[in-house]
């Protein structure tokens, strides 16, 4: 009976992509198994039937999580890109996610594309051209777009919320939602200052019979897409600038857009045409993406992560319906995350298994960690990878079950037949013949199910259904005992053999979905050579007389110290930012003091009436401030952050009692209170309302 006749008929097109990583940092655990990992499976699922299929991916070399990087390291954004682009490649290469083409978006083709879709849309009318008041850091004298501004989530009250969306509670924000906002450049509050966009009215979109129509797609796809669509439609969509007042990312390409570039996630998608573009022209074919792209027999399938959920199920396809010219997506499989060992993953706090440092630690092991990661992988719900976790799975189903199986089989075969297939005579012992009817109805429901559910991109089930295969092999050999009955009944062992070697076959081909190191390395033991995915349908895959290749330990056990190893290093991790944040930004409280010690500290509302600099002191001013009943110089280090005219007319807070000092010549009378933040930098304290100056601040 074929498995699957409506899958093989019709041999279709497909354009598959992952989602761009942004290029500031190495690939993590958390990253396979939100994207890369599901859209590989599904890609060779898809390549296996015989589909024609290109796997795109590439760096995402803009926006503010790169220059925030660059920042950080003292380097450049591109030296930053330059650094991760080549690592991310080689960390997915080596863990077997076969891309046709990796590409970048500083390459100049995607800066040509993204700028001809802009132009595209702009020449169309689409944008509105808005003149705004956007925030923007006096100090770095520049625009505080997306991550270059945090503040208080206004949803869920998160005190680390970005300018684009807060991690915690998932909502998108602009800069203006947020409580308190801050420069993430120098901890400034900053300034509303007007500039110039050019907006996608996505509200009026929306109500486009277009995109209505586009949004039926819905309804097919997994929950979780579904609904967080609904809950942002539902919402009614706001107009979204599409360029940005920054000086890295893809030029704006029109006359009186000077210093301004394209928003990420307006050029970024975009990537995923300039590298289909970049791959075909590579190939020596330079018009064929369009078939791809444009051609509406092509089935376009976006793998992301949650967080991106928004920007490929409605805003890029809103700019590839206005353009007119593409195909829409027929699905978004976007994937929860992953935590590890209790915690969200996170790049900045350390807290990942980096997928360069798992292949340091277990060197070859790379289908292990695809296995377990998709075991556990978050389709419907946040998952949890735990080192445990990942021992038990590897050794109690990987070695224990697929592992034993196979090994099995191969060292039979070698030991009673020198690795040559033997024949297949018809079994006459009842029990056998029922334990081989149990074993073809357990293996062909299993390969059904594995089937219909790599379809469905329900890859974890796939994956344990695959595994039911092996079990199903184990109960077979359990049932029949070769190794007994090969005393009395030779004819017997032969054909159970023969079955048992068929099993380990339809176990490779499937395999080669989920583990291709183990697919090539059981196909090398099985001297297979075609892995067409039809085999499975099959009952004889691998003929009597066949020579079979040399037997081979498939995995070998973790073993407990390893695991005890990756759990040290991660509470050395967990250890070191306990000890931090004391360390470096909150300070320790001081001991106790009786309120007799508070009270002789004489503070008052003083009133700055004159402020100027004091020559050859670059961090003092000169102050005279207005006490009520006497007039002061003090005498403060503030003046890398407020400007002399600034602080005119301010009311502060004075140590009205400190013994006078003299600084540089001249005698200070007293001192005003600041707060410092994290940066260093200093904010006055003072009253709130307008109170008489000499008031006592008690
Ligand atoms: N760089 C983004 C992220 O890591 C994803 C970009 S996907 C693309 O969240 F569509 F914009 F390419
Ligand atoms: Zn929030």
């Amino acid at each position: 009976m074929p498995y699957f006749c409506s899958l093989m008929t019709d041999s279709k097109r497909y354009l598959v992509t992952a989602a761009l990583p942004y290029a500031n940092g190495p690939v993590h655990i958390g990253h396979l198994a939100g994207c890369y990992l599901p859209a590989d499976i599904y890609v060779r699922y898809l390549k296996a039937l015989g589909h024609d299929v290109v796997f795109i991916c590439g760096s995402d070399e803009h926006g503010v999580p790169i220059t925030i990087k660059a920042k950080k390291e003292g380097i450049t954004p591109q030296q930053v890109v330059d650094k991760y682009h080549g690592i991310m490649q080689d960390a997915f290469k080596n863990f077997g996610i076969e891309f046709s083409y990796y590409g970048r978006t500083s390459s100049e083709t995607h800066h040509h594309t993204a700028q001809e879709f802009f132009k595209n849309l702009y020449d169309k009318g689409v944008f509105k051209e808005e003149i705004t008041r956007q925030y923007f850091d006096e100090e770095a004298n520049q625009f505080l777009a997306d991550r270059y501004i945090t503040g208080t989530c206004p949803r869920c009250g998160n005190p680390n919320a970005y300018g684009d969306q807060c991690e915690k509670c998932g909502t998108s924000l602009s800069p203006t939602d947020l409580i308190n906002p801050r420069s993430a450049l120098s901890g400034n509050v900053p300034v509303l200052k007007e500039t110039k966009n050019w907006f996608l009215p996505m509200g009026e979109i929306q109500g486009s019979a277009d995109f209505q129509d586009y949004i039926k797609r819905f309804e097919n796809w997994k929950s979780n897409i579904k609904g967080q669509c609904a809950s942002w439609l539902n919402d009614g969509l706001q107009s979204r600038a599409m360029t940005r007042d920054l000086d890295w990312g893809v030029p704006v390409p029109l006359p009186d857009a000077e210093g301004k570039v394209l928003y990420v996630w307006f050029d970024a998608p975009i990537g995923y045409i300039s590298a289909t573009k970049e791959y075909f022209a590579q190939n020596g074919n330079p018009d064929a993406w369009k078939n791809y792209w444009q051609n509406e027999e092509t089935s376009l399938v976006h793998f992301i992560g949650k967080d991106n959920i928004v920007f490929h199920a409605i805003i890029f396809p809103m700019m590839l319906m206005t353009h007119g010219e593409y195909n829409l997506p027929v699905n978004v499989p976007a994937n929860e995350f992953l935590n590890l060992e209790g915690d969200k993953i996170s790049t900045s706090r350390n807290w990942a298994v980096w997928l360069h440092e798992y292949l340091n630690d277990f060197p070859g092991r790379q289908d292990e960690l695809r296995y377990v990661l998709s075991s556990i992988s978050p389709e419907t719900k946040d998952s949890e990878f735990t080192w445990k976790d990942y021992q038990t799975r590897v050794n109690s189903e990987l070695v224990s079950i697929f592992g034993n199986f196979v090994n099995r089989v191969a060292v039979l075969a070698q030991k009673y037949y020198s690795g040559v297939v033997p024949e297949n005579p018809a079994l006459k012992d009842e029990k056998l013949l029922t334990a081989k009817a149990n074993l073809d109805r357990d293996v062909d429901a299993s390969i059904q199910k594995m089937n219909d559910l790599l379809s469905q991109v329900k890859l974890r089930d796939a994956q344990s259904e695959w595994m039911n295969i092996a079990r199903a092999g184990n109960k077979f050999l359990a049932e029949t005992e070769p190794w007994k009955l090969v005393k009395t009944d030779e004819e017997s062992v032969k054909a159970i053999m023969f079955a048992a070697i068929q099993v380990c076959a339809k176990l490779a081909v499937s395999a080669q979905v989920f583990l291709p190191h183990t697919a090539k390395k059981l196909a090398a033991i099985l001297n297979l050579e075609n892995f067409s995915w039809h085999l499975l349908n099959q009952a004889e895959i691998i003929a009597t007389g066949a020579n079979l290749g040399v037997a081979e330990i498939l995995y070998k056990p973790v073993e407990d110290v390893e695991i005890e190893q990756q759990l040290n290093r991660l509470s050395s991790i967990k250890a070191a930012q306990v000890e931090q944040p004391k360390a470096s930004s909150l300070q320790e409280v001081k001991s106790d003091i009786a309120y007799e010690d508070f009270e002789k500290i004489d503070l008052r509302v003083g009133k700055v009436l004159e402020a100027e600099r004091v020559p050859k002191a670059d961090k003092l001013l000169k102050l005279t401030v207005d006490l009520g009943f006497e007039k002061r110089t003090i005498l403060s280090g503030i003046a890398e952050y407020y400007k002399p005219e600034e602080l005119v007319g301010k009311l502060v807070t004075v140590v009205a009692n400190l013994a006078p000092r003299k600084i540089r010549g001249i005698e200070s009378q007293g001192m005003l209170l600041m707060a410092g933040n994290d940066f260093g930098k200093l904010f006055n304290v003072g009253p709130e309302n307008d109170i008489e100056p000499g008031s006592v601040v008690k």
